[in-house]
This record gives C-alpha cells, sequence and structure tokens, in this order.
C-alpha cells in the first residue's frame, strides 16, 4: 500500500528529537535534556480539591462540551496574569488553546501559505520549527547575543523578505538559550513590526520564572498598532499535563483563531480549563511560582558553579537569570551530534543545538535543562558531560 500522504507530513521517519528524549528517559541516564517542570512541586493535593469542588459545583458543565474561545471563569483567570505582564485587556481578546503548541500551529495556519518566510530566532524552540515547516515557511534565522535578537540583523531580514508573515519571538528566558531581549531591543522590535507592517507572534511560558534582574514588558504591552499576538501557558508555572495556554490578539483576529480552533479540536477540554479556574480561585499561584523559581534558581547555580568548575576552557554558555535552560558552545567543534553520542557514551544526555535551527546550525551548541534535575544528580552529571566535551575537543577537527 502506499500512502498519499500530504506535503505537510514530514519525509522521513527520522525523529532524532523522540530518540533523543527516549534515551534520556533510561533510568541510569542524568537527563538535562527535556524540558520539564519538577513534578515534587506539582499542587496535586490542591488540584484535586479543586477538580473535587469543580465535580460537586459545575460536573455537568465541566463533562459538556463548550465553546471554542474558552470558559469565560478561566479567561477572567488570565486576565489577572495578564495585567502582571502589563497587558490591559478583556476576556473578548483572550482565546484559550490545548497548550501553547497548539497557539502556534493555529498561528502557523492563519498566516502561513508554501513558502511565506518566517523570522526566527537563531537559534529557536524546536518544536516551533517542526510547526512552521511542516505549513511549507520558508526561515529567516536572526542572529542573537546575550540580548536576544539582534536588531539590525532583524531590519536587514525584513528588508530582504519582503513576504515576511511573521516574526516568532520568545523574548524572555528563551528556549533554548535562557536569554532575555532588552527593553530597548523590545521597544525597536514593535516599531519594526510596525515600520514592516508584519505581525509578531511573543511566546512567553518562562517570563514569570525570575530570580534576578527586572521584569520586562511583554512586547505586546508596548504594542500600539495591534502588530503583536501574545501567548502564554500554564505549562511552565502550573501544570503542562492540564494542556492549557491562551493567545491574546485584536478582536478581529481573535475571531480569526477561535474559528480556526473550533475546526482544529472544537474547544480545550471543559473539565480541565474548570479545574484551572477553581485551583486559581482557591490558590495564590504567586506563591506557587515563587517556590518554582526558588528551586530551579537553586539548581541553575548548582549547575552554573560545576559546569566553571569542571568544563574545559573555552567553552562558553549563557548565563540566565530565570526560566529552564542554559545554551553551551563549545568552540572547534564540527558536530553536535558528536557531543550528544560523547555525552551519552557517559549517561549524560543535553539536546545538541541542530534541531533549534531552520536552517544551518551552528556546530559545537547544545542546550541544558536543570529544573528537572534532583540536585544529587546535577554535578556528577556536569562532571561526567566535562569529560565527554574534553575527549571531543581533544579529537582533530576533521571530524
Ligand atoms: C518556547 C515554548 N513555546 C511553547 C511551548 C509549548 O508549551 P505548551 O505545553 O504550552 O504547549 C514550549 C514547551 O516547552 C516552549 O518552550
Amino acid at each position: 500500500m502506499t500512502y498519499k500522504f500530504s506535503d505537510r507530513v514530514p519525509k522521513t521517519d527520522n525523529d532524532p528529537v523522540g530518540d533523543i528524549l527516549k534515551a534520556a528517559a533510561d533510568p541510569k541516564v542524568t537527563s538535562f535534556a527535556g524540558g520539564l517542570p519538577a513534578p515534587e512541586l506539582f499542587p496535586v493535593k490542591q488540584v484535586q480539591a479543586a477538580a473535587d469542588k469543580v465535580l460537586q459545583e459545575k460536573g455537568a458543565a465541566a463533562l459538556q462540551y463548550s465553546s471554542a474561545q474558552g470558559v469565560p471563569e478561566l479567561r477572567n483567570v488570565i486576565l489577572k496574569r495578564l495585567e502582571v505582564e502589563g497587558i490591559h485587556t478583556t476576556a473578548d481578546n483572550v482565546m484559550i488553546a490545548t497548550g501553547s503548541q497548539q497557539s502556534i500551529d493555529l498561528t502557523a495556519k492563519m498566516f502561513l501559505d508554501e513558502g511565506s518566510a518566517v523570522i526566527v530566532e537563531d537559534p529557536t524552540y524546536l518544536t516551533a520549527v517542526d510547526v512552521f515547516r511542516s505549513y511549507g515557511a520558508h526561515f529567516v534565522g536572526v542572529d542573537m547575543d546575550e540580548d536576544g535578537m539582534k536588531m539590525d540583523s532583524l531590519e536587514e531580514a525584513l528588508k530582504n523578505n519582503p513576504d515576511t508573515r511573521l516574526i516568532y519571538t520568545v523574548p524572555t528566558f528563551q528556549n533554548p538559550t535562557g536569554r532575555t531581549m532588552t527593553l530597548e531591543r523590545r521597544k525597536k522590535l514593535v516599531e519594526l513590526a510596525d515600520k514592516y507592517d508584519v505581525m509578531v507572534l511573543e511566546d512567553n511560558p518562562y517570563g514569570a520564572i525570575r530570580w534576578e534582574g527586572e521584569n520586562l514588558p511583554s512586547l505586546k504591552s508596548l504594542d500600539k498598532t495591534g502588530h503583536v499576538i501574545y501567548m502564554g501557558t500554564m505549562s511552565k508555572i502550573f501544570a503542562p499535563g492540564l494542556r492549557i495556554g491562551w493567545v491574546v490578539a485584536e478582536p478581529k483576529l481573535l475571531k480569526k483563531y477561535t474559528m480556526l480552533k473550533q475546526s482544529a479540536d472544537l474547544h480545550t477540554d471543559s473539565f480541565s480549563q474548570y479545574v484551572c479556574a477553581q485551583y486559581f480561585t482557591d490558590n495564590d499561584i504567586n506563591d506557587h511560582i515563587k517556590k518554582i523559581t526558588a528551586l530551579y534558581h537553586k539548581r541553575e547555580q548548582l549547575m552554573m558553579d560545576a559546569i566553571d568548575k569542571y568544563f574545559p576552557k573555552g567553552v562558553s554558555h549563557s548565563n540566565p537569570q530565570g526560566g529552564m535552560f542554559l545554551w553551551v558552545t563549545v568552540p572547534g567543534v564540527k558536530s553536535s551530534q558528536q557531543l550528544f553520542d560523547a555525552a551519552m557514551k557517559r549517561n549524560v544526555a543535553v539536546v545538541p543545538g541542530d534541531p533549534f535551527y531552520g536552517n544551518e546550525s551552528e556546530p559545537g551548541t547544545f542546550r541544558m535543562n536543570y529544573s528537572n534535575t534532583p540536585e544529587d544528580g546535577i554535578v556528577d552529571g556536569v562532571k561526567q558531560l566535562a569529560a565527554a566535551l574534553d575527549e571531543v575537543m581533544s579529537e582533530p577537527a576533521t571530524k
């Protein structure tokens, strides 16, 4: 039987990221690979109480179909979180999505045709790359430094690609680098979006997890012309298993989102939405975020101290002030996969840099996650990784 697949289906069965995560799940492996929250902090009891209350008080509604835009109780809860981001809007401009992943997918569906240009940070969130690719995107990567996307490179990209449909950015504690865009660059990005009349998709799963530095305004809060679409998620501040995210956009656009959402899955799980709204009503999410932030900071410091002590000279890394990731660059290495293989030989997993690029990748790069590894595994894992880097760096550069 020959399947007549559409152009959206990946051409091969190769799933390097899936393979990495599968290898990393082996209990003898210390994994710095996934992007998972610390499970020991999930507020299981409080969620159980919220679920009981929902079933008792509005069980039938929670088990029934609901509207594509989302349960009003939850949209109202989200408005409060948006206020923290400096986004003053109404529940009419908010749509609940099945995680931010769906917000990315619906945005791609809305704006991309085969060959449309999408501007992304180099490197960028790998599963966004997969989504944009499936809609036939032509990627235009923009260089970054420790202050986020470089604005002169962005303007150059906009000039050279007049067909650009979307600028996708994770401005705060970016996945994979942990870097944060400065206020000056945020203002410039919004100005460029207006000047070149291009939509911006601002993806902010990590912004609330900050242990150092000042909170910076979201791009959406700086946008006066409606060019920024904002998306958030419960995944990193609360629980990814609930699959709750949200999109904030101008009314005209939100209407389109809701129509696309309806045809994708009718609506996000009603029960999850009610439980989430109930949890937020009965608990202070800021207390929970404080706990997560304190634990991730502790783990990040442990990792950074071990990196500074054991990694070979010349290896550089980002210095996140929050979030869940750091990005490592190893000089003189021709392939990121080679680093991954050497690390796995020592039972340590990272994500090699390649899948985080839309086009050509920077060799010798990888992402490390610190949120999901208990403290007792971090130092030993870094030591093993350091030995792997030593090995790869001492090999002839022809490999
Ligand atoms: C930058 C970024 N965007 C979106 C997502 C998807 O998150 P969600 O669980 O809300 O679908 C992730 C998950 O890791 C992410 O890192």
